[in-house]
C-alpha cells in the first residue's frame, strides 16, 4: 500500500489520484504505519471513528510537542533558531483552555452574526468581479483567495490597504512547501523572516490597540489577560498568527473547490439553482471534500491502542482529515459530489473536540454568504481549463480555477 500520500507533497498536488489512493487504503484499515527517510516515523490515522475517538481523548493524545508534520531538516532549523510562535494549536490543557476562552464567545453564531452585513457586501463584490470578467475568469485568484482575507482583515479591524502584505505573509507561512509560493531561493533566515515581518505588524497593532482599544478582535487580543496577568508577548503574537493564517487558504480552498465542483457537475448546479434551501448542505459537502487542513499530528502519551493497533507512549500520530472525510463506513460513495448528502455535516474537516475549529462558524457564514450570491446571478457554469493545486502537507487547496460561465440579466440578490 501507498502511504506516501501522507508525507509526499507532491502526491498533495494531484487531490484526484491522491483520493483514489486515500479511498484504497481505507480497504486496508483504519491506521497505518508510515516510515520514510524525510520525517520521523508516525501512524497514519484515516478512519473516520478513529480520528474521532483520538480527537475525544486530549488527555490521552496530546498536540504538544509537535501539532504538524515536519521534516527532520526542518525539526534541525526550528532547533537552530529556536521557538518562534506558539498558538492555540500547539498548546494542551490547561494553556489550551485559558487562551481559547479568550475569543470563544466571538466566535460563536452569536458573536460571528455582526459579521453577515460585511459578508453580504464582499459577496456582491465576488459577482460584481463576475460580471466584470466577461465571461472567463480564474475564480481561486481572483474571488476565493481575495473574500476570506478582507473578512480577517474586517474582524481584526484593520484597513483593506494592508490587503498585499497579509497576502503574501499568510501564503508564505502556510504554503512554504509550494515552490511557486515560496521566496526565491528561501534560506531558513529568509523564512523565519517571515514570521519577524508579522511579529512587527501585529506589534504595531497591539500597541495601537492597548492605547485606543476598539470593539474589534485585535483590541480583545491586545488586552487579552491569562490568570489576571497581559498575555505574554510570545502567545499575543501566536494569537493574530493562527486568526490571520487559519482563516484564509482553508477557507478560499473551500470556496474554490466548491465552485469548480458545481462546474464539474452540472445537476448539482442546477439542482442548487433550483433550491437555494440547499446552500447550507451543500457548504458542508463542498468543505467535506476540499479538507483544506489535511491533517494534524498528536503523541500518544502512554501505552493505548487505536482501531485495534497497538501505540506505545511517545508515538506520533497524523489525524489525516481529508482521508477521514472519504471513510466509506461514514459516506456512501464518498468521492461523489451529492449536495443533498444526508449526513454531509458529519464531515470533520473543521476537527472535533477542544480544538474543533474556532472559525468554524465564520468560515461556514463566508461560504453560505458567498454561494447564495453566486448561484442568484450566475447562469451556466463550466470548467475552463485544469484547476492546480498546491503541493503542501498541511494545508493545502487550489493555485487555479479557471471557469467559464453566463450571468443573469439581473440577480435576485
Ligand atoms: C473551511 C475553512 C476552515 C477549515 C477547514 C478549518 C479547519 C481547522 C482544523 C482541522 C482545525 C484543528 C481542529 C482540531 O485539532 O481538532 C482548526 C483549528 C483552528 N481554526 Fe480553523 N478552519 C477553517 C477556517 C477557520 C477560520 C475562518 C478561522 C478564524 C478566522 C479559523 C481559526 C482556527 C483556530 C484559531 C484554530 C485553533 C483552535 C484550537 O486549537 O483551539 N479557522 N481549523
Amino acid at each position: 500500500m501507498q502511504t506516501d500520500i501522507f508525507h509526499n507533497e507532491h502526491r498533495y498536488g494531484d487531490m484526484a489520484s491522491w483520493r483514489t489512493e486515500a479511498l484504497a487504503l481505507h480497504a486496508s484499515g483504519p491506521i497505518h504505519r508510515v516510515e520514510s527517510a524525510s520525517h520521523p516515523p508516525f501512524w497514519g490515522v484515516i478512519g473516520h471513528d478513529e480520528v474521532m475517538m483520538i480527537e475525544r481523548h486530549p488527555e490521552l493524545f496530546t498536540n504538544e510537542p509537535e501539532a504538524v508534520l515536519i521534516t527532520n531538516q526542518s525539526l534541525e532549523e526550528r532547533d537552530a533558531l529556536g521557538a518562534q510562535i506558539r498558538t492555540l494549536i500547539h498548546m494542551d490543557a490547561p494553556d489550551h483552555t485559558k487562551y481559547r476562552k479568550l475569543t470563544n464567545e466571538w466566535f460563536k453564531p452569536a458573536g460571528v452574526k455582526r459579521m453577515q452585513s460585511r459578508l453580504d457586501e464582499l459577496s456582491a463584490e465576488a459577482v460584481a468581479t463576475m460580471r466584470a470578467a466577461n465571461g472567463e475568469i480564474d475564480f481561486n485568484q481572483q474571488v476565493a483567495v481575495r473574500y476570506p482575507l478582507q473578512v480577517i482583515l474586517s474582524i481584526l479591524g484593520l484597513p483593506t490597504d494592508d490587503y498585499p502584505r497579509m497576502l503574501k505573509l499568510t501564503q508564505e507561512l502556510f504554503g512554504s512547501t509550494d515552490p511557486d509560493l515560496q521566496r526565491e531561493a528561501a534560506t531558513p533566515e529568509e523564512r523565519a523572516q517571515v514570521v519577524f515581518d508579522f511579529y512587527n505588524y501585529f506589534t504595531e497593532l497591539t500597541m495601537a490597540r492597548r492605547e485606543n482599544p476598539t470593539d474589534d478582535l485585535a483590541s480583545l487580543i491586545a488586552n487579552g489577560k491569562i490568570d489576571g496577568e497581559p498575555m505574554p508577548d510570545l502567545e499575543t503574537m501566536g494569537y493574530y498568527v493562527i486568526i490571520a493564517t487559519a482563516g484564509h487558504d482553508t477557507t478560499a480552498a473551500s470556496m474554490s473547490e466548491g465552485m469548480l465542483r458545481l462546474a464539474e457537475n452540472p445537476d448539482q448546479f442546477a439542482r442548487l439553482k433550483a433550491d437555494p434551501s440547499l446552500i447550507p448542505n451543500a457548504v458542508e459537502e463542498m468543505i467535506r471534500l476540499s479538507s483544506p487542513v489535511r491533517h494534524f499530528m498528536r503523541t500518544a502519551v502512554e501505552d493505548t491502542e487505536v482501531g485495534g493497533q497497538p501505540v506505545a507512549k511517545g508515538d506520533w500520530l497524523m489525524l489525516n482529515y481529508a482521508a477521514a472525510n472519504l471513510d466509506p463506513k461514514q459516506f456512501d460513495n464518498p468521492l461523489s459530489f451529492d449536495i443533498g448528502r444526508s449526513n454531509a455535516d458529519r464531515h470533520i474537516a473543521f476537527g472535533f473536540g477542544t480544538h474543533f475549529c474556532l472559525g468554524a462558524q465564520l468560515a461556514r457564514l463566508e461560504l453560505r454568504s458567498l454561494f447564495t450570491h453566486l448561484i442568484a446571478n450566475i447562469d451556466t457554469l463550466e470548467p475552463a481549463g485544469d484547476a492546480t493545486t498546491s503541493k503542501a502537507v498541511f494545508v493545502s487547496g487550489h493555485k487555479s480555477v479557471p471557469l467559464r460561465f453566463t450571468m443573469t440579466s439581473a440577480g435576485d440578490i
